[in-house]
């Protein structure tokens, strides 16, 4: 009996997809099929995948050319899987041309010739439409989002806006974007919804006018300084049926992810303690962020990780929060030490811009405790610890180059699906405001 394997996702199930299966299916006797996982499409940089496994599989059974049907979970199953099933041939279609010539070492490896003119990501785009995407700000934050909407299928980031013409117009010419304009007004009335990448201060009334002229709104963290006005921003876009989103990286990423479920599931027993760090010492002090006018400062820089990863493990409902800094000869600060009690519970997050320390994050609970070591907010690697150091677990899942691709990719889910941000709830976000806000309270 000739065994023989192939991969893929499935979504949409398409001619393409029954043509390759039947293709697979005529070099032997026996089909099996490998459909990606969800945690595997995103950790490969595959996002907006719009069918569940389930559906997926679904549609490959239909096709009724697979005998069998798995599921690719991890990087390198392939070869575990041809030794398993004792595969004789592994078929894929010719777009990935000699991809899987280190198959050839265990398999005969078949390229056959991809159906034209058919994909999933064509049949996506023509289902939701392309977002158009605009940049408010051309900084590095800006420029890092452009490069990494190339991985994000769906949006078109074509245009920028800013007030230095110079700057906005090198920024075009640099990222080859269609439209630039040193009006907002204008500038909104070009595109569906706004990614804002300027000083914080600026965000709220970017935020407010992007939400009011009907765009939905992805903004740089802190969304807001003050309390009242993040409830706003929100308050307007639940009334005009936007999504507004605040963009923590880390929030959106598989890894930390998993690691919030895992800590939640009971793992580690009761979560008694959440501690976490982030510094970056900056040595310029000319630069925005020690200036206090334009809302410099250790917290308000830098508290959105580490306070992102205790509300999601503890709540946002805090009992008290108490601050301890250091400013040294700066109206800012320039290390800050964030005490939150819970009922029954404690987190500490540390943030620094003028002292540095280990940015780990460690969660204490009353069986074990989880370390992710720095730099945790790029959570990509962690370690469950138990008393008896056998009992470790190791955990490691992929975070891509700048990360930005996770966040935007749910922003434009939640928009073609009228679904609410699950990975930062509204109130977390508000409750997020509100401690930067009692913080700068203390020195006004
Ligand atoms: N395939 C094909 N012809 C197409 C599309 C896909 O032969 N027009 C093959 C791929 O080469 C692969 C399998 O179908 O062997 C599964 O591919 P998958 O990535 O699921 O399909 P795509 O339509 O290419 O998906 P996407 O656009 O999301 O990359």
């Amino acid at each position: 009996m000739i065994k023989v394997i192939t991969y893929g996702t499935f979504d949409l199930f398409h001619e393409g997809h029954y043509n390759i299966l039947k293709k697979a299916k005529e070099q032997g006797d026996y089909l099996i099929v490998g459909v990606t996982s969800e945690n595997y499409d995103k950790t490969r940089g595959k996002l907006n995948v719009k069918q569940s496994l389930i559906e997926r599989i679904e549609n490959v059974k239909k096709s009724g050319f697979a005998d069998k049907i798995i599921v690719e979970e991890y990087i390198g199953q392939k070869i575990e899987d041809i030794k398993k099933f004792k595969v004789d041939k592994f078929v894929i279609g010719s777009d990935w041309l000699g991809k899987f010539d280190y198959l050839k070492e265990y398999c005969e490896v078949i390229y056959v010739e991809r159906t034209k003119g058919i994909s999933s990501t064509q049949l996506r785009n023509k289902e939701r439409g392309i977002l158009k995407l605009g940049c408010v700000g051309a900084g590095r934050i800006a420029r890092r989002m452009c490069k990494e909407s190339k991985y994000v299928s769906g949006i078109n980031f074509d245009y920028v806006y800013g007030r230095n013409e110079e700057k906005i117009k090198e920024f075009t010419n640099k990222y080859d974007l269609n439209f630039y304009s040193t009006d907002y007004n204008e500038f909104l009335k070009e595109v569906d919804a706004v990614y804002i990448a300027t000083p914080h201060l600026t965000h709220y009334e970017f935020a407010k006018k992007a939400l009011e002229k009907g765009k939905h709104v992805l903004c740089e963290k802190p969304l807001c300084l003050e309390k009242a006005k993040a409830e706003e921003l929100y308050r307007i876009a639940k009334e005009r049926k936007l999504v507004l989103y605040e963009a923590i990286k880390t929030a959106y990423s598989p890894a930390f992810i998993r690691l919030i479920s895992l800590a939640k599931s009971g793992v580690i027993g009761e979560i008694k303690d959440v501690d976490a760090t982030f510094t970056k010492l900056m040595t310029d002090y000319s630069l925005r962020e020690f200036d206090k006018n334009q809302a410099g400062g250790s917290v308000t820089e830098l508290s959105t990780y580490p306070l992102i990863a205790i509300i999601k493990l503890l709540g946002y409902k805090y009992e008290d929060v108490e601050f301890v800094s250091y400013y040294g000869d700066k109206d800012v600060d320039l290390y800050t030490k964030i005490i939150l009690k819970y009922p029954n519970s404690i987190a500490t997050a540390q943030v620094g811009l003028g002292v540095k320390r280990e940015g780990e994050l460690i969660i204490s609970g009353t069986k074990g405790y989880i370390i992710v070591p720095a730099p945790w907010w790029k959570t990509e690697y962690f370690e469950i610890r138990f008393e008896n150091p056998n009992d470790t677990e190791k955990y490691f899942y992929k975070f891509e180059e700048d990360g930005l691709r996770y966040e935007l990719s749910e922003f434009l889910n939640s928009i073609v699906n009228h679904t609410s941000n699950i990975h930062i709830k509204e109130e977390e976000s508000i409750a997020i405001s509100e401690i930067i806000e009692k913080f700068r309270k203390l020195r006004l």
